[in-house]
């Protein structure tokens, strides 16, 4: 679990006591493994200084971050890059222009690593790897391995952030239900059972759709494609254990896209986020993408969290309710 806990954040640039900003005023915020959250609210609200006090690109005047029970607070954004990965607005900032896309993913996979050493090379089996999750973006990347990024348009540029944000070395089995049950915030004898239940679960449905597909007449490589297919739904059960894989903090990331582009960004978003399990703080100025996306919707004004839904009751929610939020804020603020 992330957890924000009574952050407060100022700024002041002239260092005259009137010019002091609140940038975050006590915001706590707890997120559980897994949880897609879309943030809202105005310009200034906050959203930026929180995701960036989450990342270690800021350090909070007072307040705690923690992950999964360790407190980060002070950890350095170097040190905290492998527990999460970022998209920002400007397409040019999470890839290398100067660097092909296989480069920039080298780069990502090495800083996603979590258990295994990693040993520097251009071993083919990576590059295998990279060209599969490429293929699934379905966006013909898998095919410009060794183009240089900065020739790329905005959209294939995020795309790629997005999976370098994403991309990782699995842990192994015994490292996963170790880790789950480490990290777990309820009984530990609960998730002991829950986790080995899964892999049962898991590996149970993988073996009867390998079955399966031996009676059906296919050629080599329709069967290829449809074995890979039951690894991935495999990987997509397990991957919900995996508590110790990348937090993803998403600000504005299709902003700068044209409308077409930024959709297509978005559904890869929603697809990689879903399948992966992964937890997600999605800040979006489009109110309609906060409430299509996402379990949990947060918004923000003048530093506070003054909205948080989820689940039916964010699903009750139009737009209409959320601009009538926003205008109610305001006036208060203004009295
Ligand atoms: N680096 C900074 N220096 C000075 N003021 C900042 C800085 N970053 C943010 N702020 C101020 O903090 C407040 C919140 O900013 P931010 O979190 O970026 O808002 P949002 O992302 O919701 O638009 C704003 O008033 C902004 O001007
Ligand atoms: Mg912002």
């Amino acid at each position: 679990m992330l957890e924000l806990v009574n952050v407060i954040k100022k700024f002041n640039i002239s260092g005259n006591k009137e010019d002091e900003r609140t940038a975050l005023d006590h915001v706590s915020l707890q997120v559980k493994p897994g949880e897609f959250v879309t943030i809202i609210g105005g310009n200034g609200s906050g959203k930026s200084t929180t995701l960036n006090i989450v990342s270690g690109s800021l350090i909070p005047d007072s307040g705690k971050v923690l992950l999964n029970g360790f407190d980060i607070t002070k950890m350095s954004e170097y040190e905290r890059a492998g527990y999460f990965g970022r998209v920002f607005q400007d397409p040019m900032v999470g890839t290398a222009a100067n660097m092909s896309v296989y480069e920039n993913l080298e780069i990502a996979y090495a800083r996603g690593r979590t258990h295994k050493p990693w040993k520097w090379g251009f071993s083919s089996s990576h590059k295998k790897f990279f060209i599969d999750e490429l293929k699934r973006f379905d966006l013909g990347l898998e095919d410009r391995l060794n183009q240089k990024v900065g020739v790329m348009s905005g959209g294939q540029r995020q795309a790629l952030t997005l999976l370098m944000a994403t991309i990782r070395q699995r842990p192994s089995e015994r490292v996963i239900k170790r880790d789950y049950v480490r990290f777990c915030e309820t009984d530990k004898l609960k998730a002991k059972e829950e986790v080995e239940q899964g892999f049962l679960l898991a590996k149970k449905e993988r073996k009867n759709a390998l079955t399966a597909l031996k009676t059906e007449s296919l050629n080599k490589e329709e069967r290829k494609e449809r074995i890979t297919k039951i690894n991935r739904e495999y990987d997509s059960k397990i991957s919900k254990f995996d508590l110790t894989k990348q937090i993803l903090l998403l600000d504005e990331h299709t902003a700068a896209l044209d409308p077409k582009t930024a959709r297509k960004v978005l559904e890869l978003t929603n697809k990689t986020v879903r399948e992966n399990h992964m937890t997600t703080l999605m800040v979006t100025h489009n109110m309609k993408d906060a409430l299509t996306y996402g379990d949990r919707l947060i918004m923000f004004h003048l530093g506070h969290i003054i909205l948080d839904v989820s689940g039916k009751e964010k699903d009750k929610l139009s737009v209409e309710d959320l601009l009538k939020m926003f205008e109610d804020a305001d006036k208060k603020a203004e009295q």
